[in-house]
């Protein structure tokens, strides 16, 4: 229930069903029809290396219009004339090296130092073994990468981690390179690659495996992918922020409408669930073949948790601004089995830590995650953000705290994920960086 008091926040268009609507238009034949896309740098990296690849995509709406993008199918994508700069994205080099793996030309690939520092061979391994040549420019396992595509060879691959990267690279690269994949994963991963796929008519099969992981299979359609029409609901990771504003607030009652609920990525309404969060679901529906909803969030005390296991992966996104809600929860929350933290834009675990470890938060690394003593104390300090705009937006949640004096370093970083999120975050009372 809503009512006259409560601030509505609208959150912008998901940021990875955004990379890949835009990446199954300029993989498609004929005009698709986009709205609702997230405008972040991230996804205008994607948006221009496409175009340069042959895609014709107008400029992406600031206001979450429709646009309209032509494509001759991925038969007419040619070599780039420069590098492909994927900027800060993961999601971008990671996804277009799978759909570049079944192209017939060379490209080389780069990103910022962030993403120059992640790892690279979970995804350039089994495009190899498909048959895709990768060359390492400067150092194991990194970008910058040269790599050559062409017709791929089918594979059979258990991914190291429920990596919706990984899985969603080697499905594209087998639509790319006419190739069957089947693939099991540790757990199930975000699914969106495949939910569009089956939109689209491609037989694409997930099952949970015996094991407890999850498999998928895929086969390569006979034609050319149809046109896309997709409006992209909102990012529920960008809503978290929001939300937990409103919970950690004296008295802010927020509703965020048209949120994402796809339930690979619901993991941090359930655990809040478990701290003692008052999130409301309401207006359930679909949008885009995604499950979306109203989520309304009002302040609340809350309690710590345990967090591990096989719901990391529906919130591995979620981890910093979770960290930032035991911070001010009673008692000690422990977060294991997330790992991968380490691998993300920045090492997640160890800025969490050592962030609010300077703002006067009790806070300890695990190799796999973290554990976080609870205050009540005011919070002061500088804040360090490693390029990484989820660090900078979990800690603006907490300067929004009646009391808290923090100094967020480099906060413009917000902008890969959540255009206006400092000023959403004034409106809401908060101080901003
Ligand atoms: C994403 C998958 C996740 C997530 C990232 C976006 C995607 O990464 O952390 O922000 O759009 O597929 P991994 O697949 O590497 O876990």
């Amino acid at each position: 229930m809503t009512t006259s008091s409560t601030l509505r926040v609208q959150v912008p268009g998901d940021k990875s069903l955004t990379h890949r609507a835009l990446m199954f238009a300029a993989a498609a034949r004929g005009e698709s029809r986009l709205s609702g896309l997230l405008i972040g740098a991230d996804c205008q990296d994607t948006a221009t290396i496409l175009r340069s690849l042959g895609a014709t995509i107008p400029e992406l709406p600031h206001d979450g219009g429709e646009i309209r993008i032509h494509s001759d199918g991925l038969d007419a994508w040619h070599a780039s004339d420069g590098v492909l700069d994927c900027g800060n994205s993961g999601t971008t080099v990671r996804l277009m090296m799978g759909l570049l793996a079944g192209r017939p030309f060379c490209t080389t690939l780069t990103g910022d130092a962030s993403l120059r520092s992640r790892p690279m061979r979970r995804v350039t391994d089994p495009l190899g073994e498909m048959g895709a040549r990768v060359r390492e420019l400067e150092s194991a396992d990194r970008l910058p990468v040269e790599l050559c595509g062409g017709p791929l060879q089918s594979l059979s691959h258990r991914s190291p981690k429920a990596s919706a990267q990984i899985k969603s690279a080697l499905l594209l690269a087998g639509l790319s390179g006419g190739a069957a994949v089947d693939l099991w994963e540790p757990g199930l991963s975000r699914d969106h690659t495949e939910r569009i796929m089956r939109s689209l008519g491609v037989r694409v099969e997930g099952r949970a495996a015996e094991d407890g992981g999850w498999t998928v299979s895929f086969e390569p359609p006979p034609g050319p992918l149809p046109p896309l029409e997709m409006a992209v609901p909102g990012d529920p990771s960008s809503a978290a922020f929001i939300l937990a504003v409103a919970l950690l607030s004296r008295d802010r009652e927020v509703m965020v409408p048209a949120v994402g609920i796809n339930p690979t990525r619901t993991g941090f309404l359930d655990a809040a669930a478990r701290m003692g969060a008052q999130i409301e679901v309401l207006n359930e529906r679909e949008s885009g073949g995604e499950p979306v909803a109203d989520l309304v969030a009002r302040p609340a005390a809350l309690r710590a948790i345990e967090i591990g296991g096989a719901e990391v992966p529906s919130m591995i996104d979620e981890l910093p601004v979770l960290a930032v809600l035991a911070a001010r929860a009673e008692g000690e929350t422990v977060v294991r089995g997330a790992e991968e933290l380490r691998a993300k834009e920045s090492d997640r675990i160890s800025a969490m830590v050592g962030n609010l470890r300077a703002i006067g938060v009790e806070a300890e690394e695990l190799p796999d995650g973290f554990v976080v003593q609870g205050t009540d104390r005011p919070l002061q300090g500088r804040v360090r953000t490693f390029h990484d705009h989820r660090i900078a937006m979990a800690f603006g949640v907490l300067n929004a705290l009646p009391g808290a004096d923090l100094e967020i370093e480099a906060p413009e970083i917000a902008d890969v994920s959540f255009p206006g999120f400092w000023e959403l975050v004034r409106s809401l009372g908060g101080r901003g960086s």
